[in-house]
């Protein structure tokens, strides 16, 4: 049992619900806000854009939810998830901590993201919609969701971020094998990308950009509604299944963890594999360091301001409680698309406001740095966005290494990068800059929050 690398679970031990942090917190999130009138959003407010199981969701303070059997049935085909040991990490670094890594990579598109993708059809499918449209930064998403439309027999349309998009031409075909059709953003086809595009011609796009797009479209056709991979509520609650299944998995291995490493882009990775041991915490169980790790180039959580803001640059979604750098901040075009949101999900800024985890920013080489490393110790390749999640362990475990203390790292390695090699390519080549965002435009995109009477 000693030398155990990977721990599995059968399929029965799939988690059963879904775990909402809400109902273990001291206190609730701040309402959504009506971008209109700035009162509180009803769900009749929200039903143009998603179904109304996943507005009940997103509402919710209940602690469980029951994860229907057709999702369940879907999700065994990868989950649960492997839980494995980094022995020849922790061998390599000489360092006395443990370090475990959940591999979300095993799933069909490549990431975690069709934990949520899975559901998301299903409720959307129940309510009788026919398409669903969405945005994607690194590519991940839209092809979680194309897989997801696939199953369920829903048309998927994805705006696609135009660096990204530029970047990564392997991922569109994979979202149009599964049928999906894929765009960069900003387009032509919406009002809010003409819009973008008059301004800035070559513009990079940003997922901020891309979600405005997808609620354009979603908003103004009866048979469509918007889909969005991470942020909300409901999103980080579907994703929960990570965390349950990484407690079950370190019982066997008779460890529990003593910090928590995930990336953040919207937070649900994040939330997913921490928000279970958190809770615990919350109820009087053990209390691990948390540690969320974010790009110096788009710094939400360590930079931004914690207050209301759009969740998309065109000012057509409601307004959030949360850690933003303005919705009119456009990152640098850096390789970890998938964390290039102005934003942060209003739960994992609340839970920092909490003082229940800490974050920090790494710019991309150095992530990369670690990526390569990981790679060459432990086989697997990193998505560019896991990196920063590799990188946190790593430096745990090396300041472990420094005090002589043996503590247990676990970390959310939450897709590969087997579709990112450009970004590999160029990091190999020496070609990969850390371009720092321009201030100038941070502060603009900061003095134009909008003024709510609520804060
Ligand atoms: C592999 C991967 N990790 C992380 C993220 C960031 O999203 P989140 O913070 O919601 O997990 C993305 C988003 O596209 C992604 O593709």
């Amino acid at each position: 049992m000693t030398d155990t690398v990977k721990y599995l679970l059968d399929e029965e031990h799939i988690p059963k619900d879904w775990y909402n942090i809400v109902a273990d917190l001291p206190r609730p999130p701040e309402p959504v806000l009506h971008p209109g009138t700035m009162q509180p959003v009803g769900p009749q407010d929200l039903e143009p854009l998603f179904p109304m199981a996943l507005i009940q969701q997103e509402v919710t303070a209940e602690r469980t939810i029951e994860i229907p059997e057709p999702v369940r049935t879907v999700y065994r085909q990868w989950r649960p998830s492997p839980l494995y040991r980094a022995r020849r990490l922790e061998q390599a670094l000489d360092t006395p901590a443990k370090i475990y890594y959940k591999y979300e990579g095993v799933s069909p598109a490549g990431s975690h993201k069709p934990n949520t993708a899975v559901a998301q059809a299903f409720y959307n499918k129940e309510a009788g919609v026919r398409r669903l449209a969405t945005e994607t930064g690194a590519g991940q998403w839209g092809s979680a969701l194309a897989f997801a439309g696939a199953l369920f027999g829903l048309d998927v349309r994805v705006y696609m971020v135009k660096v990204s998009f530029d970047q990564k031409p392997y991922r569109k075909a994979m979202m149009e094998a599964w049928g999906a059709q894929c765009v960069a953003s900003p387009s032509g086809e919406t009002e809010a990308g003409r819009r973008i595009l008059a301004q800035h011609p070559n513009s990079p796009g940003s997922l901020g950009i891309a979600i405005s797009e997808a609620v354009e479209i979603a908003a103004q056709h009866a048979d469509t509604k918007y889909s969005l991979g991470s942020v909300l509520n409901h999103v980080l609650l579907h994703q929960t299944v990570i965390g349950q299944e990484a407690m079950a998995q370190l019982e066997i291995a008779g460890d529990y963890p003593d910090i928590i490493v995930g990336c953040t882009g919207g937070g649900s990775n994040f939330a997913g594999i921490a928000f279970p041991f958190i809770g615990a915490g919350l109820r009087g169980g053990p209390k691990p360091r948390v540690i969320a790790c974010e790009p110096s180039a788009c710094p939400t959580l360590t930079r931004g301001k914690y207050a209301y803001d759009f969740g998309d640059t065109g000012h057509l979604t409601p307004l959030v409680k949360m850690h933003t750098l303005g919705s009119t901040f456009v990152p640098p075009g850096f390789h970890a698309g998938g964390l290039r949101y102005h934003g942060m999900s209003p739960l994992v800024s609340l839970i920092q406001e909490l003082g229940l985890i800490e974050s920090r920013a790494y710019t991309q080489t150095t992530c990369f740095e670690a990526g390569v490393q990981f790679a060459r110790i432990e086989g697997v390749l990193p998505a560019p966005e896991a990196n920063h999640a590799v990188r946190g362990a790593i430096d745990e475990a090396l300041r472990c290494k420094e005090e002589g203390v043996p503590r247990t790292i676990l970390f959310n390695l939450c897709g590969h990068g087997h579709f990112d090699m450009q970004a590999y390519i160029d990091y190999m080549a020496g070609r990969l800059e850390d371009r720092a965002y321009d201030s100038a435009e941070l502060d603009a995109a900061l003095a134009a929050l909008p003024r709510v009477a609520a804060e």
